[in-house]
């Protein structure tokens, strides 16, 4: 080599080194130095395809993918250092690349720009990080349903508008989650297939005039080829994807986490919380919070910002590579961390808690159960609406004498209508009211059977599946 290439990788047309606090605005090495795997992936796949299409020779593509797999060892026994003047993952990995192989390192670049290469490199982690979501969220999935099956026929209040609205089975209720948590597997499996695109080849944002061929890097890294070059380096729909995914899966987990801090409460007392996934106070010591669950409550908030966040750099921005989509990769690291760590709780959290049968049972009937009197008076003839303005004054009576309505005296009950003089023994309990059920989906003990096993059926089709290059995949209903 005649001149002795050194500094920034884009240095040949300046004369002064950046200025330091340019230089510490400008890296992104102190955050994508996590990409380093994927990107070491994807170089690897890089030189293989330069040494087959002859752009480098068979030694050099050798070389250089021996060199990249040591870098990789470093980079996976922790021994891969960096520095601020590295500016990002790609360079500092070309940069330990050269000191281990040489000059020929120099060459790793051709028919290739950090525009393609950073694409590709957030390709392979947006797959990744939707396989490994994907595995935890059916972790939790399987926690449910088996709490579904040991704590199942308890009865607690459905509620609508936090009122006790009726009667309904705990597997009921955790079984709703889990439908919950199935869109969101579809969605993870959205994301994961929008990233499946390689944009290797695109270069910077033209082509490149070396006769690269896509085909080979994408199929090496078990993806397809791009289409457009311009679209390839410009696009992050495959982010935003994921991220969309996350926040409403952080959504259903803070409406789960919701439920869990009033359940978890003394006014509700339906549940404790097992010692190793509740906190203390510093100065109360009766105290035993929920801080998961709180969590699980805080953090949607995180996650629905963080895919505002890329929107929103995204928003405006011509085609091309422009710097600020350098700002994708934090949001993006941030919500699947929040992600992976609530969901690294949630089985066992679920799993270990106590439900308090008798207390739930204990109110979830009462005037809860006003709405079976309304329906054996329909079923009896009476119009609904007749019907419910007949209970209606019942529970006001009772009110008045202050029973509830499992107590309420034959006589009240025939003076409120005269066919609700033969109310069938045990229809006015939680339990009778929850049997009394025959609609699909219902909270009827069969019905929900017939979830549980709906359900049960799915765990099975996931958890059956070849592990894909990446781990899991899961498959569509
Ligand atoms: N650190 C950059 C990023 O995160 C890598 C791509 C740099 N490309 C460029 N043309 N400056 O987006």
């Amino acid at each position: 080599m005649s001149e002795r290439y050194e500094g920034p990788l884009w240095g040949g047309r300046f004369g002064a080194s950046p200025a330091e606090a340019f230089e510490r605005l400008n890296a992104s090495i102190p955050f994508d130095i996590r990409l380093a795997p994927h990107d070491i992936r994807g170089s690897i796949a890089h030189a293989r395809m330069l040494g087959a299409q002859g752009i480098v020779s068979d030694e050099e593509s050798a070389t250089l993918v021996l060199g990249l797999e040591t870098v990789l060892r470093e980079v996976e026994d922790g021994a891969f250092s960096w520095d601020l003047s590295d500016e990002d993952v790609h360079t500092a990995v070309e940069r330990r690349l050269r000191d281990l192989v040489g000059d020929v390192a120099l060459k790793l670049h051709t028919g290739r720009s950090r525009n393609d290469q950073v694409a590709l490199d957030l390709h392979l982690f947006v797959r990744d990080a939707a396989e490994r979501i994907g595995a935890g969220l059916l972790a939790a999935m399987r926690s449910l349903v088996g709490v579904a099956e040991t704590d199942g026929n308890l009865v607690l209040p459905g509620y609508t508008h936090l009122q006790r609205a009726q009667p309904i089975l705990l597997s009921h209720h955790l079984l709703a989650h889990f439908e919950a948590f199935k869109r969101d597997l579809r969605r993870l499996e959205a994301a994961r297939e929008a990233a499946g695109v390689s944009p290797l080849g695109a270069a910077a944002l033209g082509g490149t005039p070396h006769p690269v061929d896509p085909r080979l890097t994408a199929e090496e890294l078990g993806m397809e080829p791009f289409t457009n070059s311009l679209d390839a380096v410009s696009e992050r729909d495959f982010v935003m994807d994921l991220l969309y995914a996350c926040a409403v899966l952080g959504m259903h987990l803070s409406r789960l986490g919701e439920e869990w801090v009033l359940w978890t409460s003394a006014e509700f007392g339906f549940a404790t919380l097992g010692d190793a996934y509740s906190s203390g106070s510093s100065i109360m010591p009766q105290k035993k919070n929920p801080d998961a669950y709180e969590l699980m409550r805080g953090k949607s908030g995180r996650l629905i910002g963080d895919l505002n966040a890329v929107l929103i750099t995204l928003k405006g921005l011509p085609l091309g590579y422009s710097k600020d989509l350098q700002e994708d990769k934090e949001p993006l690291f941030d919500a699947v961390d929040s992600v992976l760590a609530m969901l690294a709780v949630l089985p066992e959290m679920l799993r270990t808690a106590r439900f308090h049968g008798g207390r739930m049972e204990e109110v979830a009937g009462g005037f809860a159960l006003a709405t079976e009197l309304a329906d054996f008076l329909a079923a009896k003839g009476v119009p609904f609406r007749e019907a419910h303005h007949v209970v209606g004054r019942l529970v006001g009576r009772c009110e008045e004498l202050g029973v509830s309505l499992e107590d309420v005296p034959q006589g009240e009950l025939a003076a409120a209508h005269p066919a609700l003089s033969d109310v069938p023994e045990g229809l006015l309990t939680p339990q009778g009211s929850v049997r009394n059920k025959i609609s699909p989906g219902s909270t009827a003990p069969a019905s929900v059977g017939e979830q549980l096993r709906q359900a049960k059926a799915f765990l099975e089709t996931m958890g059956g599946l070849p592990k894909g290059q990446n781990g899991p995949t899961f498959r569509k209903e």
